[in-house]
């Protein structure tokens, strides 16, 4: 509650600068209502003439099919292929000596690709995998460092037309495993590391480890990064160097169907094991050229730096697919944000030019407690526009995203979306609409979306409720792997005909949106989706916890922390080495962004008298509130009174 009240009082507005309207590709409100309602009541129309604004193979008959619902199907009868639509269009644009990548390595390495050049690299990356036998329709697990082979692995994938399953570089062996296991990847693309705060993060060990014993991963292709010493089996693993010597760099793209995979990105959801969303070729490219066009406002000469891992949506949306499918330089960046000194992405934002910056909320926080003094030693007048992605955003941390590092110059987009989405739903149009700080502002084209109660009637203004989507756009996931009940169930079965995907969120008298937070089991930290159970199961497998809740508590830098109630076996000692030990276990099985910041031991858990355990009560524990909701239904008081630190 307090969180909507304080947001509620937010009254501040800034229009769009002076100067940046007039250049905007959309540089007035008219134009946005006139395109917003051509797109939502026309959709054929709209979409079939910005789908065409793409280089297809061959031309679509139908721009949408919604038939099947839930299942949507779009530009059917078109073929095209992502990693063209990226690269070889460049080649007769004229863009074919512009800058593509502009990438730096944690420790200072420079590598600048040309639209020719990154070219010319995927595929022969491309004819190395099919040297392999790597095929359309396989799916390729990637693994990496953000190296510029990792953008390179991707779109080597799309050539070929297998589907890409990036797996994020901090998750653990195990986390990797299953999701390799899950989408049935034949193949493994990794490095031998990576540098991270200065220290190698050995990526082919866990690699190793993940696939140990499983038969079907034929290859492990290694990229060299940090020539730290490898473990190797003959037959399965090959260094990629070697295996681009010598190889054509001509490689045909495959010419796929719009409705063709072109990934999986497995994320976390309230309940069971991770979730392959599954995103296919036409409308996911077509509306990750859309959206980076317009809420980016990208234009010929802009160094653009979206900040997030290739291993997230972020990376696959609006560093890989988005932007290059625009013909935009990119900036890619390898390491941490204060590594080797608290300045170092301003370091980056001078002396790359950057001029459009997109980054999380967690980011701008820990800049916000660093001090004003590092940004202020770097000249950042290249900055045009700023970006958030991730979470909410609140306003102090807005203002001050704006001030310091805009240098009140800058519009702000906040875009609200979520890896389903495939691209960004709601945001400002940069050009156009006059931000609240904190608000995601306005729907995106394409995007029916509205708050509802559970009967699907809308909530009126401020009002919070549940923040749906009434109609199929071209970048939603087209389902779960492997799961077409868990697809129905996740996500179209909370308000009928409507997709909901977990979050709540109000709209002001003035039409904006402002998102309130998970509705459900999904902790957030510092953008990454974490699910409580995910993290319960982990803690559960460790031979001395019995049981274990997990809930979300505010934390001022990472939005949400990881709280954990924990209940150990009598004769287990409490300690801080039982800490490290879970703390670890935990970084095993999922990886280290899951471990726990505070671990509460106790001697049991809140529950209702049917045996659930009451997370509610225990978020408001680890809030530090008192609940002020109904507890009548709790079976032990002494628990909860024992939980808070009185006994009474
Ligand atoms: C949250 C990341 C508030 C939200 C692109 C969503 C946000 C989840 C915002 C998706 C924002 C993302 N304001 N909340 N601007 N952006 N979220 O799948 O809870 O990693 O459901 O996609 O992040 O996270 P995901």
């Amino acid at each position: 509650m307090s969180e909507i009240e304080s947001v509620l009082k937010e009254t501040r507005v800034f229009p769009p600068p002076p100067g940046f309207s007039e250049l905007a590709r959309i540089g007035s409100e008219e134009e946005y209502h006139d395109l917003y309602r051509q797109s939502i009541e026309e959709p054929d129309l709209f979409w079939g003439r910005v789908a065409r604004e793409l280089p297809w193979i061959e031309d679509f008959h139908t721009v949408l099919d919604w038939s099947d619902k839930p299942f949507a199907r779009w530009f059917l009868g078109g073929k095209l292929n992502a990693s063209a639509i990226c690269l070889d269009q460049h080649l007769t644009n004229g863009r074919a000596d512009k800058t593509a990548i502009r990438w730096e390595g944690e420790p200072g390495d420079l590598q600048t690709f040309t639209y020719a050049e990154l070219h010319q690299s995927v595929c022969r990356f491309a004819n190395a995998l099919k040297a392999r036998g790597v095929k359309k329709g396989d799916r390729v697990a990637i693994y990496m460092p953000m190296i510029p082979e990792l953008t390179m692995a991707v779109l080597a994938c799309a050539r070929i037309g297998a589907a890409h399953s990036v797996v994020f570089g901090g998750f653990s062996a195990q986390a990797l495993r299953d999701r390799i296991e899950d989408g049935g990847c034949t193949a493994v693309i990794t490095a031998d590391g990576g540098w991270r705060r200065g220290k190698v993060l050995e990526l082919k060990k866990e690699v190793d480890a993940g696939i140990e014993g499983l038969d079907d991963v034929h290859t492990v292709m290694v990229v060299q990064r940090t020539e730290n010493e490898v473990a190797w089996r003959d037959g399965r693993d090959v260094w990629y160097h070697e295996a681009i010597e010598g190889v054509s760099d001509e490689c045909a793209p495959e010419p796929m169907d719009s409705e063709d995979l072109l990934f999986l990105l497995y994320t976390s959801g309230s309940t069971g094991k991770p979730k392959g969303i599954v995103h296919t070729t036409g409308g996911y490219m077509v509306g990750a050229y859309l959206s980076s066009r317009y809420v980016f406002d990208l234009r010929e000469d802009d160094v653009y730096w979206c900040t997030a891992d290739v291993g997230w949506i972020t990376g696959h949306s609006y560093i890989v697919y988005g932007p290059l499918a625009n013909g935009a330089t990119i900036v890619m960046y390898e390491g941490a944000p204060t590594t080797p000194h608290p300045g170092r992405f301003w370091e980056l934002c001078e002396k790359h030019g950057v001029t459009v910056f997109y980054t999380a909320p967690t980011a701008i926080r820990t800049f916000m407690r660093l001090g004003e003094e590092h940004p202020a030693r770097h000249d950042l007048s290249s900055l045009r526009l700023l970006g958030t992605v991730g979470e909410a955003i609140n306003p102090e941390a807005w203002m001050w995203y704006r001030r310091v590092i805009g240098g009140d110059r800058c519009p702000i987009v906040d875009t609200w979306w979520q890896t389903e989405t495939g691209g960004i739903m709601l945001t400002p149009l940069p050009g156009v609409t006059p931000t609240k700080p904190g608000s995601a502002t306005w729907p995106f084209f394409g995007v029916d979306v509205a708050i509802l109660d559970e009967n699907g009637v809308e909530e009126g203004p401020n009002q919070g409720g549940l923040l749906c989507i009434r109609k199929p756009w071209p970048s939603m996931l087209r389902g779960i792997w492997g799961d077409e009940q868990r697809f129905k169930d996740v996500y179209w079965s909370d308000v009928e005909g409507c997709y909901f995907a977990g979050d709540g969120a109000r709209r002001d008298e003035d039409g904006y949106f402002w998102i309130m937070g998970r509705v459900d089991d999904v902790i957030n930290v510092s953008g990454h989706r974490l699910s409580t159970m995910e993290v319960e199961s982990a803690l559960v497998s460790h031979e001395k916890v019995c049981e274990s809740a997990v809930v979300a508590r505010p934390d001022e830098i990472t939005g949400q922390a990881i709280c954990a109630f924990i209940t150990v076996g009598q004769e287990v000692e409490v300690d801080d080495s039982l800490r490290t030990e879970l703390a670890e276990h935990v970084a095993k099985e999922i990886g280290k962004l899951a471990r726990p910041s505070e671990m509460r031991f106790t001697d049991a858990l809140p529950k209702t008298r049917s045996g659930k355990i009451m997370r509610r009560l225990l978020r408001d524990v680890a809030a530090g509130i008192e609940s002020a909701g109904d507890t009548s239904t709790i079976e032990d008081y002494s628990v909860l009174a024992k939980l808070r630190g009185h006994e009474d």
